[in-house]
């Protein structure tokens, strides 16, 4: 199994350093992007937000994004990964340990493996429960960076209560969920929190928006309370390789009837319909 480390496709060992940023400070940023059938799903879209993020955090990317998709898709093809997930990370690179950034010689570290994965079929056709937990995270969390920690706590407490995600509000606003976009449905329209500083922009959640309009689904990026989560007709999630996955129930509530719902499962369909 061979992994990206810069720009040398080689062999998983040793590589990481103790003083790496990414691993101190948790000072990079990352993609996880889906692989369906041998090929890697929106990888244009997933190397722009990795672009962004970079400029956010003012991290200078070692290599063109031309070149970051030849080897990409190079490593797919040597580790002949069929279903799965491409991981990579950029970290500000491995120096002393001193918050403030690194002298500039020191060069940004780069890493992506694979990881095969089922499709998470079963699961989109038979939904899940959520937990709700306080968005106790930065104000920045359109950038995808390497700091999850709230994120990881999050997402504890829903599999500790036997749910798939832990949908995060601040105060009586929903946000997003611990690593996902959560939609609602409310008389047959979509709504969903505008992709500003308090969330991250999903690339999964992006492609639905063009995919409701091509299904004449109204969609309003507006907020939404969790008093309207809990009365939705619908609710779901959405990321890279969860796809699309309804919730039926949010703690203890029951969303609409408690099965995936008629809108929910024309837009799993549809994203399908990308990869099939
Ligand atoms: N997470 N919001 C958060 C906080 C996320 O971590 C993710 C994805 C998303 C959905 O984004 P996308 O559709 O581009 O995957 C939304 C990835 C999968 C992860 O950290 O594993």
């Amino acid at each position: 199994n061979k992994m990206l480390f810069n720009d040398q496709i080689m062999d998983r060992k040793d590589v990481i350093n103790i003083e790496d940023r990414g691993y101190q400070f948790g000072d990079g940023i990352y993609e996880v992007i889906g692989v369906y059938d041998g090929k890697p799903l929106l990888l244009d879209d997933h190397l722009e937000r990795l672009v962004r993020s970079a400029e956010q955090v003012q991290l200078s990317l070692p290599s063109s994004v031309e070149d970051l998709k030849s080897k990409l898709d190079q490593l797919v093809s040597i580790n002949e990964l069929e279903e799965g997930i491409i991981y990579m990370q950029v970290s500000r690179g491995a120096s002393p340990r001193w918050h403030e950034f690194p002298d500039a010689a020191v060069a940004p570290v780069t890493i992506a493996y694979t990881r095969a994965e089922e499709r998470m079929t079963d699961i989109e056709d038979q939904g899940a429960t959520a937990v709700l937990t306080e968005d106790i995270r930065w104000l920045r969390c359109d950038i995808k960076t390497l700091n999850l920690l709230p994120n990881v706590l999050a997402k504890q407490k829903a599999v500790e209560n036997g749910s798939i995600e832990a949908i995060l509000h601040r105060g009586e606003t929903v946000t997003e969920a611990s690593a996902s976009n959560v939609f609602i449905v409310k008389n047959g329209e979509l709504y969903t929190h505008p992709a500003d500083n308090y969330i991250l922009n999903g690339i999964t959640r992006k492609k639905i928006l063009q995919l409701c309009k091509k299904l004449n689904i109204t969609v309003n990026e507006e907020t939404y309370t969790v008093t309207e989560l809990l009365d939705a007709d619908e609710v779901f999630v959405t990321a890279t390789k969860l796809d699309v996955v309804p919730i039926l129930k949010v703690d203890q509530h029951t969303i609409g009837s408690g099965v995936p719902g008629e809108t929910t499962k024309r837009i799993v369909e549809e994203f399908r319909s990308l990869y099939k």
